[in-house]
C-alpha cells in the first residue's frame, strides 16, 4: 500500500490588511481587548476581486511549483470551505478549471473549520487505497464577506486567506500516518452561517430576517476548543502509535491563542512546540492550518524527518486531528511550470467548451 506524502505547499493571503485599532473605529472595542482576549492583532481582508476560488489557485500554484508536479497529473482537487463562490458548482471545479487539471475529480467539502483536516485525510486515504496517484488539496475563505461589521463578538476574528497541499503516493514510508475526525450536531447552532441553505435561502429571507452573516455563541465554541484539540491530538497520537514526545511540532487551527495555551497545558507541553501565527491572520477557518504550515516552513521550522500533528476544530460542531512524517518534496526532474497552465486557462476552456457542443451534436445525430 503507497504512503501519502505532503510534497507540495503554498498560501494566498490578500494584501489588504486591517488591524484591531481599525476595528475600533466600527465597533466598540480595544486593540489591548481584543490582544488580551485573542491573541489577534491584524487580519487580511480580500478585495472585491478576489474570490475563494482564486485564492485558492493563487495558493495551489505554488504548492504544485514545490512538488514540482503539473496540474495534468492531479487525480483528485478537494477544497475544504464554508465561503464557496457557489452553492455549485464547487469551488473545486473552479481550481481545477484554472489549473487546468484535466485528470483530475473535483469536490467541495464542508466542515466548517476542521474542512482542511477532513479533506486532508479523505485525500490520503484515497492515495492509500491505490485509487490515485497525487491529490490537491485546498482550504480556501472569503470570511470577511459573511462577517458582521456592528458584531465586535466575531468581527474581531476572522480573516481571509488560502492554503493548498499537494499530496503523493510512494512506497517510501511516512507521510500521512494518522487522521482522526469527529463531529458532534446537537452542537450546530453555536456557529452557524444561516444564508444560503434551502432553510434561509439568499431568494427567500435571510436579508430580511438579519440572518445573512456569521452567528455565534463564543463562551460555548470557546469552552468545547479547549475541550477537543488536546483530545483530538491525544487520539491521533496514539493511532499512529505515537506519543507527545515524539513530535516535534503541532500545528493546531488558528482561532484564540487562549485555546492553543489550553491545548498545550492539557497535553503538557511548552507553547514553543506550537506554531502559532494567529497575530497576523486571524482566524482564517479552513485556511490557517496550510498559512500557519507553509509560514513555519518557510521559517525552516518544520524540517524532513520532523513528526506533527495538525488539529483543528470549528462549526458543525466538528473537531479532528492528523499525525504525519514530514517528508518535503519528492526528488524528481525537469521543472514544472503550473503558472503556464493557468496562463492558458482562458483558452482551454473555451475550447473544451466548443468540443463539449460538437460532442453534443454528434451524439444527438447517432440517437
Ligand atoms: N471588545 C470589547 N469587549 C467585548 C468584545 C470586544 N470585541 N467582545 C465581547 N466583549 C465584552 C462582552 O460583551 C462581555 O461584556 P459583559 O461582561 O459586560 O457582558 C465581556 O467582553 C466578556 O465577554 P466574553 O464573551 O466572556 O469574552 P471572552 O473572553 O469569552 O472572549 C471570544 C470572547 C469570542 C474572543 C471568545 O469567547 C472566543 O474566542 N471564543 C471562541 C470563538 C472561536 O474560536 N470561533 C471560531 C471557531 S472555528
Amino acid at each position: 500500500m503507497p504512503y501519502a506524502h505532503i510534497t507540495g505547499w503554498g498560501m494566498a493571503a490578500p494584501e489588504a490588511v486591517l488591524t484591531n485599532d481599525d476595528i475600533s473605529k466600527m465597533v466598540e472595542t480595544s486593540d489591548t481587548w481584543i490582544r488580551e482576549r485573542t491573541g489577534i492583532r491584524e487580519r487580511r481582508i480580500a478585495r472585491d476581486s478576489d474570490l475563494t476560488s482564486t485564492l485558492g489557485v493563487e495558493a495551489s500554484i505554488k504548492a504544485l511549483k514545490v512538488a514540482n508536479l503539473r496540474p495534468t497529473e492531479l487525480g483528485l482537487i478537494i477544497c475544504a470551505t464554508s465561503t464557496p463562490d457557489y452553492m455549485f458548482p464547487a469551488t473545486a471545479c473552479l481550481i481545477q478549471d484554472q489549473l487546468g487539471a484535466t485528470k483530475a475529480g473535483a469536490f467541495d467539502l464542508m466542515a466548517a473549520c476542521s474542512g482542511f483536516i477532513y479533506a486532508l485525510n479523505m485525500a490520503a486515504q484515497a492515495i492509500r487505497s491505490g485509487s490515485i496517484k497525487s491529490a490537491l488539496v485546498v482550504g480556501s475563505e472569503t470570511l470577511s464577506r459573511y462577517v458582521n461589521w456592528k458584531d465586535r463578538n466575531t468581527c474581531i476574528l476572522f480573516g481571509d486567506g488560502a492554503g493548498a497541499f499537494v499530496l503523493q503516493g510512494s512506497e517510501k514510508p511516512g507521510g500521512v500516518l494518522s487522521a482522526v475526525m469527529h463531529s458532534d450536531g446537537s452542537g450546530g447552532d453555536l456557529l452557524t452561517l444561516p444564508v444560503g441553505g434551502s432553510r434561509y435561502s439568499a431568494t427567500r429571507s435571510a436579508s430580511q430576517n438579519g440572518r445573512q452573516y456569521i452567528e455565534m455563541d463564543g463562551k460555548e465554541v470557546f469552552r468545547f476548543a479547549t475541550r477537543v484539540m488536546a483530545s483530538a491530538t491525544q487520539e491521533a497520537l496514539d493511532a499512529a502509535g505515537l506519543t507527545v514526545d515524539d513530535i516535534q511540532w503541532i500545528v493546531p487551527h488558528q482561532a484564540n491563542i487562549r485555546i492553543i495555551e489550553a491545548a498545550a497545558r492539557g497535553l503538557k507541553l511548552p507553547m514553543d512546540r506550537f506554531v502559532v501565527n494567529l497575530d497576523r491572520y486571524g482566524n482564517t477557518s479552513t485556511a490557517s492550518i496550510p498559512i500557519a504550515m507553509v509560514e513555519s516552513l518557510e521559517k525552516g521550522q518544520i524540517k524532513p524527518g520532523d513528526k506533527i500533528v495538525m488539529v483543528g476544530f470549528g462549526g458543525g460542531l466538528t473537531w479532528g486531528a492528523l499525525a504525519a512524517e514530514w517528508t518535503g518534496p519528492i526528488p524528481s526532474k525537469g521543472h514544472v511550470r503550473p503558472e503556464q497552465y493557468r496562463a492558458l486557462g482562458r483558452v482551454r476552456s473555451i475550447v473544451r467548451r466548443a468540443l463539449r457542443f460538437i460532442e453534443g451534436l454528434l451524439y444527438r445525430r447517432e440517437l
